[in-house]
Formats: structure tokens, C-alpha cells, sequence
């Protein structure tokens, strides 16, 4: 295409477009330019699909579910299937392991802890590299692969990480990763060293490695793979589309997820309302989220808010109050100063859902019971459970009505974590009123340790009609 027709095709909204989301600037940028930020506001961009384009296109969904079934590899992709939504032409250099699809389970035991009839979990843990990242690092990866990059970068409480590792390895890319030292689980950190990236240990949070990132972010052949990158945000809104799918296109009254950077509350937002424009729902899911005590500066906003701010078409506010110094065992979303927290806000007030926090002991419990119905999740996937109990007890959600927790990541991501809690070791240090440190054990309600049992059949069956 040449210049001249894009440019026209840019402003007839026939294809895709950066945008500004600050509604008093709201400017546009070619798909192709490297940016992460507006350069005009300094505001978060997102990708703008010509929607009108795609509601002539004869049986969209059809077409989605079909795809499921073929052996090409942009059609086993639980995100590539639906690339009429991807801001990328038929011959982009795809690089993909085939993530998405993901299952839907029914858990029980987790419906009957929280107090639903019938709860739902969508278990991203279930991607290639066990966690929800990978549906954005496909199309994060594709496009740095367009863009001719030479590296790619992010900053990472492991997931991230171990995700772009693993997709970079694919295209061949160099990859470089800012992880904040000492405050990785071991296993997500294997994953990276694994899959060949260039591991930085930085000695600082993950906000300080997120402030690097932006700085690495000036130099065009390196490429940043965090969710402020809006080509993340495409593939992970796929997510959206296919629950919708295994929901049989019948909207669940919730979706809750974990909050940490904000990317993926942002994200499913995006795809429901894509949904909505498209006609192929009539209405939106609420979204919620929820986040770790001790990290959770959007939950302190919103329930700072005052009522004439619930309108979902206010203007956000400006600033967010970080958490100078986050705590929480879920390291995964340990982050004081999320940077999609805009997106995430407007999404969550659009759709009327809740932004709170729960405690590590109530992660710490919803995670055994995510177990116990064979599921099994990393603790940050936990906080929805726990979350969804606490919404259903303040009368935010009822018995009946459909829930879907989306669980981001595997229980094998953080083994320590798991040991500790059934062994009645798992501790946590937390601040004070007084603002000092306190050191406690979290005494867990579903503590499964193992037993020491002599080699004989007899102490075998004892143990077992102990334990009945
Ligand atoms: N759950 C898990 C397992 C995560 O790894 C993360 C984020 C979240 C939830 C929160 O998602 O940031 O989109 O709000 N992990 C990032 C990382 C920060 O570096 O792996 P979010």
C-alpha cells in the first residue's frame, strides 16, 4: 500500500490505527510506528480496529470455530484464529507455539467456598508457557519481528519473562530481561535462563525495572514487551472472544481477574467491548478486579472515588498513588505503580464491575481450594477466588449469576509457595498501622503436608482411614 492510500485509509477508519486514549487528544499513529507512549500527550495508545470493515463480513463466528478444526498454524492458535480483529495484514511473519485455547472448567468447590450455585474458571495457566502472557507475546513478538528489532526487552515479575524468553527464542531475537532480584519464583526464573535470554538481576522492585525499560525503550532496535506495548493487549483480547465462544456467546454476568500491571483487566475489557461494537453480544460482562493488600494502589483509588466518578464516560483521573514499597507472597503481581492502570479503571467503570483487595491469607486459602477441584493455580490467579467470596459476601455479586475467574498461571510456577502452605510454614512480613515491619505465619484452612509413613502396607492403610 502506498503511503498516500494508507494515510486515506487511516482516516476513512478502513484500517487499523494507533490511538490515543486521553479523549482531549486522542491522536492517531500508523500501525507501523515504533511507539509506546503518545508522543504527542505522553498518553497510553491502543490499537483501533475498523470495526465498521468487519460487520459485513458474513458469519464471524462460524468462521472463528471453524479455524479451531484446521491444521494450519495461524488456525490452531487460540489467538491467530480471530485475526480478523489483529492489526495485521495475511503475510505478517507470525511467530507462534500455538497458545490460546484454553480450558473452561466448572469448579465446584470453589462455587461453594465463595458462596455461587455455579462458578467457572478459564485456566490461562494452560498456554505454552503457563501463563496468560503468552497470548500477547505472540502478536507482541510478531510485531517487533515487522519493525526489523534486534532485541527484545521487559520488565518481569517472571511471567513476562519466561513468556518473551520463549517467543523470542522462537524469532530468533535476542531477548534481555529485568527482573527484580531475589523476588522471582525459581521456577519462572528456569524458564527464562532456559529459553536463552539475557537475565538482568536489578537490585530494586519491579516498578525501578519498569523505569529502565522505559529509558532501554529510546533506542530503535530494541523493542519493549510490556503491556504499555498495545500489540500485547491485541493477542490477550482474544481471550475474551474465545470464553465468549466456550460460553456459547452467552455473556457471563462477571469476569474477575488478578490485577498487577493491568494489562490483561485492560485487555478482556477491550475485547467484550470489540464484542459489543461488533453486534455479536448485546451487552458487556462486568469486570473486576483484584488485587494483593499490600500492592494495590488501583483498589485504594477506586474505593476512593466518589459516586459522581462511577460514570463510565467521566474523564479518569490523572494520577494514581503508587505503593512505594509493595508486599505480597503473589509475586507475580508485587507492583506499586501499575502502568495500564488508566485502560484497566476504564474498562472496570464502563462494565460496573469492582476494583478491591484481598489479604495473603485469603489468597493464600482460595489457592488450596482452586486445588482441591484438581484445577490448581499460582497465587496471584488465586486473588479471583478470593475475590469473588468477598463481592458475593458485600451483596456485589449473588448466588445465581454466571462467574468466570481467569486463572493467569500454573500451580507449578511457584512451588515454594505451594510446600510452604501445606507444611504451615508460609509466612508473611506486613507493615503495621504504625508503619512497622510484623513477621506471621498464614495458618492455612486447607493444610494438605505430607506424612512420614514406615514402608509397610499396614502403616499405609492407617494413614489412609486417618485421613478419610
Ligand atoms: N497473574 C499472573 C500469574 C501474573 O504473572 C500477572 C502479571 C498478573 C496476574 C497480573 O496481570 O499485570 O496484566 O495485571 N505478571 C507480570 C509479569 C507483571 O511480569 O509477569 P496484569
Amino acid at each position: 500500500m502506498s503511503d498516500a492510500i494508507a494515510k486515506t485509509a487511516q482516516k476513512t477508519g478502513t484500517t487499523a490505527v494507533q490511538r490515543c486514549i486521553v479523549p482531549a487528544c486522542a491522536a492517531t499513529f500508523g500501525i507501523r510506528e515504533q511507539i509506546y507512549l503518545c508522543p504527542r500527550c505522553g498518553g497510553p495508545l491502543e490499537i483501533e480496529i475498523p470495526l465498521e470493515l468487519l460487520k459485513s463480513v458474513p458469519d464471524l463466528r462460524e468462521r472463528w470455530h471453524a479455524r479451531a478444526a484446521s491444521q494450519d498454524a495461524r488456525d490452531r492458535s487460540g489467538v491467530w484464529r480471530f485475526r480478523e480483529l489483529l492489526p495485521f495484514d495475511d503475510g505478517a511473519p507470525v511467530v507462534t507455539l500455538l497458545e490460546g485455547n484454553t480450558p473452561l472448567y466448572d469448579a465446584p468447590r470453589c462455587a461453594k467456598y465463595a458462596g455461587l450455585t455455579m462458578l467457572r474458571v478459564k485456566h490461562q495457566g494452560c498456554n505454552p508457557t503457563a501463563s496468560f502472557k503468552d497470548t500477547g507475546m505472540t502478536t507482541a513478538v510478531t510485531q517487533a519481528k515487522l519493525l526489523g528489532a534486534r532485541t527484545v526487552v521487559c520488565a518481569s515479575t517472571g511471567n513476562t519473562a519466561a513468556s518473551l524468553a520463549a517467543y523470542a527464542a522462537r524469532a530468533e531475537l535476542q531477548c534481555a530481561i529485568l527482573l527484580p532480584q531475589g523476588q522471582i519464583s525459581p521456577a519462572k526464573l528456569a524458564q527464562s535462563m532456559d529459553y536463552g535470554a539475557v537475565v538482568c538481576e536489578i537490585a530494586g522492585n519491579f516498578d525501578d525495572c519498569m523505569r529502565l525499560i522505559s529509558e532501554l525503550g529510546d533506542l530503535p532496535s530494541i523493542y519493549i514487551a510490556n503491556s504499555i506495548n498495545p500489540f500485547r493487549i491485541e493477542g490477550q483480547k482474544t481471550v475474551a472472544l474465545e470464553l465468549l465462544e466456550q460460553c456459547g456467546w452467552c455473556v457471563p454476568d462477571h469476569v474477575v481477574v488478578p490485577g498487577g500491571n493491568m494489562g490483561n483487566s485492560s485487555a478482556l475489557g477491550k475485547g467484550f467491548e470489540e464484542m459489543l461494537r461488533l453486534g455479536l453480544i448485546d451487552r458487556l460482562p462486568k469486570i473486576s478486579v483484584i488485587q494483593a493488600e499490600g500492592s494495590a494502589p488501583l483498589a485504594h483509588l477506586f474505593a476512593g472515588l466518589k459516586p459522581s466518578e462511577f460514570a463510565a464516560d467521566r474523564a479518569l483521573p490523572d494520577e494514581i498513588a503508587p505503593v512505594a514499597n509493595p508486599r505480597t507472597l503473589a509475586t507475580a503481581i508485587k507492583i506499586g505503580a501499575p502502568v495500564s492502570w488508566k485502560k484497566a479503571l476504564r474498562a472496570v467503570l464502563r462494565t460496573h464491575g469492582s476494583i478491591i483487595a484481598v489479604s495473603e491469607q485469603e489468597i493464600a486459602d482460595a489457592k488450596a481450594i482452586i486445588g482441591r477441584d484438581g484445577i490448581g493455580c499460582e497465587p496471584a490467579s488465586a486473588t479471583t477466588v478470593a475475590g469473588i467470596r468477598k463481592l458475593v459476601a458485600a451483596g456485589k455479586m449473588h448466588a445465581g449469576e454466571s462467574v468466570v475467574a481467569v486463572l493467569t498461571g500454573h500451580v507449578l510456577k511457584d512451588p515454594d509457595y505451594v510446600g510452604h502452605y501445606h507444611r504451615g510454614t508460609l509466612s508473611f512480613e506486613s507493615v503495621t498501622e504504625q508503619g512497622t515491619a510484623k513477621s506471621g505465619p498464614i495458618a492455612g484452612a486447607f493444610r494438605n503436608a505430607p506424612e512420614k509413613v514406615a514402608a509397610t502396607k499396614e502403616a499405609i492403610l492407617k494413614s489412609l482411614e486417618s485421613r478419610r
